[in-house]
């Protein structure tokens, strides 16, 4: 980053995730990559998704890492693999996007919510055990706007579970905010049995349409997802699942082989920002009665989002859009009170945390780019 574009004045319209900074910065190599896949019309399973595989693999530290469609599809690949069927229960959050939740109900097994901690609004592992039944198959983590949450507090539940019930719950990673994140050194794709990410243009590492990627040290959950992928097939048109198509485009792993050569130092930058709005903030928010995000000791996050909380969040909308200053709420209403839902008979209050939470959250422009004098501008006026 040339320091001219760090200091850049303030724009009247801040950009939220600034993607078109970010195409300016890596256009020339993105271009040729896209117009390489075009040359050679290998659209489908290029060589350029082998070779993303082998990169993420690397980056990431996870054994096997699988590319596909989205994050959405991730985690139905994911939860396929593991077998979650009707009659299954799987523990996640309420305080999430609504694919976490959505795949689950979509395989027809149960949602089970368990409400936040307060300072992560990851879930909070202290009340997963109340929600355990001999039906639950597993739990979806969500690494929430790029911070993971306490795996080791949930695998001594896991380890509990099974050896005094006697039952096996895996653990699913939803890092689809969180890619280059960590948890005790280890990125939060090299967690739980398996991990899912998104490449949405928006996200921390976005690919120019949908993406995804599953991750796992399995072979067997490797080889099962990488079928599952491709319509449940072993070999061409002899299929052994019930699968998906679900693969990721080669244009996409093109534009994300660029991208993640850069990843590494746009992570620090977004972190760095993240640390500036932190301090300039610090001295201000008891007065200003803002509540400024927690990062726990052992985490590093991948900032997808930097969100603060605030009383007055509508009224503090309407004056930054006003001052050309972008906000976003994620997200306003908790799964569990989604019309989507309703059937699974949960009412307000049961989730006190999420729901305080959703009411108080508020997104600020969040992306590598974000000058300091943005950062003052935005402080100034919260
Ligand atoms: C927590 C979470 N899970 C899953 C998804 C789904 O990812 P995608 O949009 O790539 O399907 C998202 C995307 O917003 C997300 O934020």
């Amino acid at each position: 980053m040339s320091p001219k574009t760090k200091n850049q004045k303030p724009k009247t319209n801040i950009d939220f995730a600034n993607l078109q900074l970010q195409h300016e910065m890596y256009k020339d190599e993105i271009e040729e990559a896209i117009l390489k896949v075009a040359r050679n019309c290998n659209f489908i399973m290029g060589n350029e998704v082998q070779e993303l595989e082998k990169n993420l693999e690397e980056f990431t530290g996870a054994k096997y890492a699988i590319s596909c469609s989205s994050g959405t599809d991730a985690l139905l690949l994911a939860m396929m693999a593991l077998d979650i069927k009707p009659g299954d229960e799987v523990i996640t959050t309420p305080f999430t996007f609504i694919a976490t939740a959505e795949t689950i109900a979509l395989l027809g097994a149960t949602p089970v919510f368990v409400d936040i901690d307060e300072k992560t609004y990851n879930i909070d592992p202290a009340k997963i055990e109340a929600a355990i039944t001999p039906k639950t198959k597993a739990i979806i983590l969500v690494s929430l706007y790029g911070q993971p949450a306490d795996i080791d507090a949930i695998q001594i539940i896991v380890d509990k579970t099974l050896k005094t019930k006697n039952q096996k719950l895996y653990t699913i990673i939803d890092g689809a905010q969180s890619f280059g994140s960590t948890y005790k050194g280890k990125t939060d794709s090299n967690l739980g049995d398996i991990s899912c990410t998104s490449f949405f243009p928006a996200k921390p590492l976005g690919c120019y349409g949908d993406g995804g990627a599953v991750f796992t040290n399995n072979y067997e959950l490797a080889e099962k997802m990488k079928s599952l992928r491709v319509h449940g097939q072993t070999k061409r048109y002899y299929h052994k699942y019930i699968g998906m198509g679900g693969r990721l485009d080669t244009i996409q792993a093109a534009v994300l082989n660029v991208k993640l050569k850069h990843y590494k130092k746009d992570l620090a930058l977004r972190q760095e920002v993240a640390q500036k709005y932190s301090v300039s903030l610090s001295d201000q928010c008891e007065s200003k009665g803002i509540i400024l995000p927690t990062l726990t000791p052992n985490t590093t996050s991948a900032w997808a989002q930097y969100s603060i909380r605030v009383k007055n969040r509508e009224e503090l909308q309407e004056k930054l859009k006003n001052l050309g200053i972008p906000t976003a709420v994620h997200y306003p209403l908790p799964l569990h009170l989604q019309e989507c839902f309703g059937y699974l008979g949960y009412k307000k209050g049961d989730f006190p945390i999420s729901e305080m939470v959703a009411n108080e959250i508020i997104s600020l422009p969040m992306n590598p780019y974000v000058s300091d004098e943005e950062i003052e501008y935005i402080v100034e006026n919260l």
